[in-house]
């Protein structure tokens, strides 16, 4: 069974494995920022008033961690699973959908994120809009 929990900093270790390990980010909105235990906190840090950044366990086992961004209309939803294609992160963002059904819930994901496209069709999630995101950025000196 899937439940849902708080991230404590205890857990940042095992989020960083995930994180870094190879080919993980390559699609994701994380996407050329290098994660670090201090990017981390950071990151925790900079999350609005409102947001749930919470552990995902499944029968017991942390498996991975979503992030729940807080929208005018309800939450945007963001996944990281630690072990990939065994089915978790459809069941995990059912349970999440599951646990908020009376809000708009929305998955931002790029164009070219097949497993998390995959993911949205498979829990049921309609996709809204076909544009592919195109992000700029660079990095702090
Ligand atoms: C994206 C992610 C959350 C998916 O979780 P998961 O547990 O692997 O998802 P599932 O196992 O439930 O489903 C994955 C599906 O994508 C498919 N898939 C995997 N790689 C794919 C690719 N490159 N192109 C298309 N489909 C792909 C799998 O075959 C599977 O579909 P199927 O069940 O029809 O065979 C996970 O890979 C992850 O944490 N990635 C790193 C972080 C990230 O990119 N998060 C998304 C940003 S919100």
């Amino acid at each position: 069974m899937m439940t849902l929990a708080p991230v404590h900093p205890d857990d940042y270790p095992t989020i960083l494995t995930w994180l870094t390990a190879p080919g993980r980010l390559v699609q994701s909105r994380h996407a050329g920022a290098v994660p670090t235990l201090e990017r981390q906190y950071q990151y925790v840090a900079s999350l609005p008033m409102g947001a749930r950044y919470l552990r995902i366990h499944d029968d017991g086992q942390f498996v991975g961690v979503a992030t729940l961004m807080p929208t005018w209309y309800g939450f945007d939803i963001g996944l990281l699973i630690g072990t990939p294609n065994q089915g978790t992160g459809t069941r995990a963002l059912r349970a999440i959908m599951d646990e908020h059904q009376t809000v708009r819930i929305t998955v931002g994901c790029a164009a070219s994120h097949g497993a998390m496209r995959r993911v949205c069709e498979k829990a049921g999630l309609a996709p809204l809009d076909s544009e592919p995101i195109v992000r700029y950025g660079r990095e702090g000196r």
